[in-house]
């Protein structure tokens, strides 16, 4: 299945890249406002929350999200559901394969929070989507100097989104596969079919469900997925760059007290 699945993907691959070739290169990704951005931002728990309800109900049909357990569903910082929540949500809608069922034969059972979201591969299944936010940047250039990635993020959210609200509803077959066009994709060319088209789901919260914010939602909580400790990480970045401008300033001033006697000895 692994041998099936990478000769799928070069072959994907090398698809891509000659119709990037034949478009002209990387496609047009929009700069989404995220709550996450900035050095202080953090996730939106309502936004995560309505995310996964987006991947549970469209995308996990063809993606699966295998490097991601489900307890980090109730971390703080995340979708912060309650354990009994968590227990739930993995119970009803995923079931797993254990090896120690019936006798050592193996049986499936329903998913527990100890399991990862699950592995989906085979024919027109896409790419497992735990690290896609990370896998893909939505902005680049100028090369090197990092400014726009610095203000505007790595864009992979970005991209998701973009990707999602991309399509124009062109359609064109290619070697037996149906390929959609899309101004966000590299080559402009994508073969999974527009997973959303607003009003996909029923929110519990109210909240919008136009393509836009669809789009906006499972962006929000596939980039949660890939990094679930942004927060924590820029906390810890702030604090120590904080320290370090204390520590240099008292640094400056023994070193100024020290060589006092010296400097003014006449
Ligand atoms: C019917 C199956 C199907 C569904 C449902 C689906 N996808 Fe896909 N997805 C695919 C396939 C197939 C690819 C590979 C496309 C390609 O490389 O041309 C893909 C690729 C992707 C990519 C990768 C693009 C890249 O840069 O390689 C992202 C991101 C993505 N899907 C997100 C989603 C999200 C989010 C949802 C749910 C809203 C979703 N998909 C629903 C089949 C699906």
């Amino acid at each position: 299945m692994f041998k099936k699945l990478t000769l799928s993907a070069l072959t994907a691959l090398s698809l891509t890249a000659g119709g990037a070739m034949a478009a002209g290169g990387a496609g047009h990704v929009e700069d989404f406002a995220f709550s996450f951005e900035g050095p202080f931002g953090t996730f939106d728990q309502h936004q995560l929350q309505r995310g996964l309800q987006i991947y549970t109900e469209v995308c996990s049909s063809c993606h699966g999200m295998k490097f991601v357990p489900l307890r980090t569903l109730a971390d703080e910082g995340g979708p912060h559901f309650s354990e009994d929540e968590v227990r739930a949500y993995a119970e009803q809608n995923f079931e797993v394969f254990d090896q120690e069922l019936a006798d050592g034969d193996g049986d499936f059972r329903p998913a527990k929070p100890t399991d990862h979201f699950p592995t989906v591969s085979g024919d027109g299944m896409g790419p497992d989507l735990s690290l896609m936010a990370k896998a893909r940047a939505g902005f680049s250039g100028p090369y090197g100097t990092g400014i726009n990635q610095m203000f505007k993020g790595m864009g992979g959210a970005e991209y998701i989104a973009s990707i999602l609200t991309g399509y124009t509803g062109k359609e064109k077959e290619e070697a037996g596969t149906l390929f959609y066009e899309n101004t966000a994709f590299p080559g402009g060319w994508i073969s999974m079919a527009p997973p959303l088209s607003g009003e996909d789901v029923d929110y519990a919260d109210g909240h919008s469900n136009s393509l836009h914010h669809e789009a906006e939602d499972i962006a929000a909580f596939l980039m949660w997925a890939a990094e679930p400790k942004m927060m924590a990480r820029q906390w810890v970045g702030f604090v120590s760059v904080f320290f370090l401008t204390v520590l240099a300033s008292l640094l400056y001033l023994v070193n100024k007290r020290i060589w006092k006697p010296i400097k003014y000895k006449a």
